[in-house]
């Protein structure tokens, strides 16, 4: 077997052998399918659907048989036995830490969890209802004026550096971003805290002296943070990885990440799928909503993917770690209605012929809610638990001799060279 493709052109007549690598044609080497003058031919891929944009050792999907694996490792045994700095190690470095090596991340993130106090004011001027993905993104892009020697990605420690502080620097944002909307006093770091403990005593601790929250809840968020950490090349790791080819600063490609997320069909997904749950409000209500999404007024939030056509894997541990919150914090109500829409749909000829199956925000929200989150407050879970996953993929970009600004082509479709017209002649 010749790992080739032979293209006839039958436009003039000629025929053309395209080398096959790795499951791919080179879009460059279809350049030289050209009839006369003019340009070569070129792929049209509106949204990516069947485009490699990038080499990738990081995250290994295979939708179909609803597999996940960061470096490797399945999804399900990072979730049952890691940590998510251990994950972030991972991610970042390609192995699993030894215990030193551990250690001494976590000190570091730990170490760096602060943020300047002008960086805290720059938040206090949001409005009192600004939304928090809105103010995590602008957060983020100031970083950079924090911390201007980031614009240097070539030097090795520079990168490392910069990479430990936005994790550690994330959930400090977004838990001021939480408390500035609340009106609340901001809670600094506590660095006596693990990661997860410290984000959740941000948020929530008051006038008691140290905020303790209960174990298994912090083992909840720990897992929904690992399920989120990288998933390949998403829209908003795309976007990471194409704002990072200009070669800018870490701070604004992560930004840029963040605006991505904050979209509905992305990662808003989640608070969307809370609000849809709030609106439908009694599964006697489900039938009409079910037959409006099949008549096109909406979507089911939370249900299809790009990717997954049998089943996200995140979605099956997140359903069990539902479970294991609602033990702690008592069921909360919209879970009835959740379940009776997944059953509904997955019977429904509608979303079996689309393999539309309940995806990673299906469920989180339900969980989130019951850990207290507002609905807002959602998607910059997210955002703190991808924020590792972004930084692998920008490092493994900057570091990849075939990468170059990324700059698509276009179909134009204008009206061509004509000339200008006077105001009073229009
Ligand atoms: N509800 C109803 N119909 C849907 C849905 C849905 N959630 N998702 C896809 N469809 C239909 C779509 O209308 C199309 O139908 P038709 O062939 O008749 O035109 C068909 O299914 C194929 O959909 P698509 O839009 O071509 O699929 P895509 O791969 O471009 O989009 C998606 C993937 C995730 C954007 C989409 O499924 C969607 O909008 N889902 C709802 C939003 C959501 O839950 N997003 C979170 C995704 S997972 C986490 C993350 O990425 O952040």
């Amino acid at each position: 077997m010749t790992d080739t493709l032979s293209v006839r052109d039958n436009r003039t007549g000629r025929d053309y052998e395209l080398a096959i690598t790795d499951g791919t044609i080179r879009a460059a080497d279809l350049k030289q399918i050209a009839v006369g003058d003019e340009p070569g031919l070129a792929t049209y891929d509106p949204g990516f659907v069947n485009t490699a944009s990038c080499r990738s050792a990081i995250t290994f999907i295979d939708g179909d048989a609803g597999i996940l694996e960061y470096r490797g490792y399945p999804i399900e045994q990072l979730a049952e036995h890691s940590t998510f700095l251990e994950v972030s190690y991972l991610l970042l470095n390609g192995e699993l830490p030894s215990q030193d090596q551990l250690d001494s991340w976590v000190h570091n993130i730990t170490y760096h969890t602060f943020i300047h106090e002008n960086l805290k004011q720059f938040i206090q001027g949001f409005r009192y209802d600004a939304h928090p993905m809105g103010m995590l993104m602008a957060s983020v892009s100031a970083l950079s004026t924090f911390y201007p020697t980031a614009s240097n990605i070539s030097d090795p420690e520079n990168r490392q550096l910069q990479i430990t502080r936005m994790i550690a620097k994330m959930p400090t944002l977004g838990a001021f971003a939480y408390r500035h909307q609340q009106g609340k006093p901001y809670v600094y770091p506590d660095n006596e805290l693990s990661y997860t403990a410290n984000f959740l005593a941000m948020l929530f601790k008051m006038s008691e002296p140290a905020y303790k929250a209960d174990e298994r809840l912090i083992k909840a968020l720990e897992v929904l943070f690992i399920l989120h950490a990288d998933h390949e090349q998403n829209c908003s790791t795309n976007a990471v990885r194409s704002v990072g080819s200009s070669q800018v600063d870490p701070y604004s490609a992560v930004a840029a990440g963040v605006g991505a997320l904050y979209g509905p069909l992305h990662g808003g997904a989640n608070e969307a799928v809370l609000a849809m749950l709030r609106r439908i409000r009694s599964t006697d209500n489900i039938p009409d909503f079910i037959e409006g999404v099949k008549g096109g007024k909406e979507k089911l939030m939370g249900f299809g993917h790009r990717v997954y056509k049998n089943h996200d894997p995140r979605a099956t541990i997140i359903k069990k770690a539902c479970d294991d919150v609602f033990e702690v914090t008592g069921v909360n109500p919209l879970l009835k209605i959740a379940q009776e829409l997944e059953k509904i749909a997955l019977e429904d000829e509608y979303f079996v012929k689309r393999k539309l199956y309940p995806n990673v925000d299906f469920y989180s929200g339900l969980i989130y809610e019951a850990l207290q989150f507002p609905p807002e407050m959602f998607t910059v879970l997210f955002a703190i638990g991808r924020t590792p996953g972004w930084l692998a993929q920008w490092s493994e970009l900057v570091q990849d001799k075939e990468q170059k600004i990324a700059r698509p082509k276009q179909i134009y479709t204008g009206i061509r060279t004509r000339d200008f017209v006077p105001i009073n002649e229009r």
